[in-house]
């Protein structure tokens, strides 16, 4: 046998250095192919996966995803459990993500460990549910105001100014709950002023928080239904609860789901759009998902360039009368919070065009 000296050790020990460090880079991360620019690793913490809208906004996501061949795409689903959601958060933190997108459960809870992430130099996209302050990248969602004050106006307008409303409202420890209650009170406010109906002609006789879910949508309607002999109408804060709502109305056996007013919020095109063309909800506006806004916002963050801090998106009423015309279009009246500056662009990675 040959015997191995010194020179030949530090020859063999330099070329496995090289080999080591050209396996290491592409270990972790896909190699990109040729013609495309970096890979980037997206991932997407969301807060329940078990309402039809939250499912809507992860396809939304991956298939706007799917369109920019670098990206690399990672969902996450926190079963609407605020403690999962934030070590799943702080999770992507030690799996290497180039930009986190989360759709919060709860604004309070979630505000630290988003914070975390965006200290750490990541950019953050929040979807639908605010945080506090102002540490993430951009935050996209629907006008919650605006929505609430559509509902009101029209449910004013039904009632012509006058009658009996069960509130269900939404979880009010998120801010999209809150938002669409005030706004639903400033537009009866504005039915009353503009038509010369009595200020107090919709009086709000029930609410409940029903944490967005339909079976507490049920539970309350029911309790209010055996409480009041009258009630015109039902503003729930979202489709699932206004359904909820109508099951228990039928559920009486009194007939009441075919004289009270049903207003919900989401629009989907299978559920609320779908209820309003049943005859089961009076109306719905939408809620969009932004999910694709997400996407495509996030990789102008990686490129480089500059993005609002705040993007307010517009909604649509569906009724019985334009819900075969695609429902009428409110736009938004500009950002929430139009007095934030964008952030400073980061620096570029070199990324392909969309696929
Ligand atoms: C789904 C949902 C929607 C609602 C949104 C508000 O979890 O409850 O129905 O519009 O969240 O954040």
């Amino acid at each position: 046998m040959r015997k191995v000296t010194c020179g030949r050790r530090v020859r063999l020990f330099l070329w496995m250095m090289l080999l080591v460090s050209a396996v290491i880079p592409t270990g972790c991360r896909k190699a990109k192919k040729e013609g495309e620019g970096e890979r980037v690793l997206i991932g997407m913490s969301q807060c329940n996966l078990a309402e039809p809208w939250r499912v809507q906004m992860n396809s939304d996501v991956a298939d706007q995803a799917k369109k920019y061949r670098e990206i690399e795409f990672k969902q996450k689903d926190a079963q609407n459990d605020v403690i999962v959601q934030q070590s799943q958060v702080r999770e992507f933190l030690t799996q290497g993500i180039d930009l986190l997108i989360v759709s919060p459960k709860e604004t309070v809870p979630m505000t630290r460990p988003v914070k975390e992430v965006y200290d750490k130099g990541i950019p953050v996209i929040v979807l639908d549910r605010e945080i506090q302050g102002t540490r993430f990248t951009c935050f996209i969602g629907g006008d919650n105001v605006l929505i609430g004050r559509e509902a009101g106006k029209y449910l004013a307008s039904l009632l012509n100014g006058q009658g009996n409303v069960v509130e269900l409202m939404g979880l009010m420890t998120s801010q999209p709950g809150v938002d669409r209650h005030e706004g639903f009170i400033q537009g009866l406010k504005e039915y009353a002023q503009e038509r010369g109906t009595p200020a107090d002609g919709i009086k709000i006789i029930f609410s409940a928080d029903c944490q967005w879910l339909e079976e507490n949508g049920r539970r309350e309607m029911a309790s209010a239904l055996a409480r009041f002999e009258k009630i015109d109408g039902v503003y729930a804060h979202n489709d699932p609860q206004a359904h909820g709502a109508y099951l228990a109305a039928k559920g009486e056996g009194r007939g009441r789901e075919k004289t009270i007013k049903f207003i919900g919020i989401d629009a989907l095109p299978h559920e609320g759009v779908m209820y309003v063309k049943q005859g089961v909800l009076t109306a719905t506006l939408e809620y969009p998902t932004g999910g694709k806004q997400a996407i495509d916002i996030g990789m102008k963050i990686l490129r480089g360039e500059e993005v609002p801090k705040w993007i307010t998106l517009g909604t649509r009423l569906f009724t019985k009368e334009n819900v075969d015309k695609g429902g009428l279009e409110i736009p938004a009246k500009g950002p929430k919070r139009a007095d934030l500056k964008p952030d400073k662009p980061r620096p570029s990675k070199k990324l392909g065009k969309e696929a």
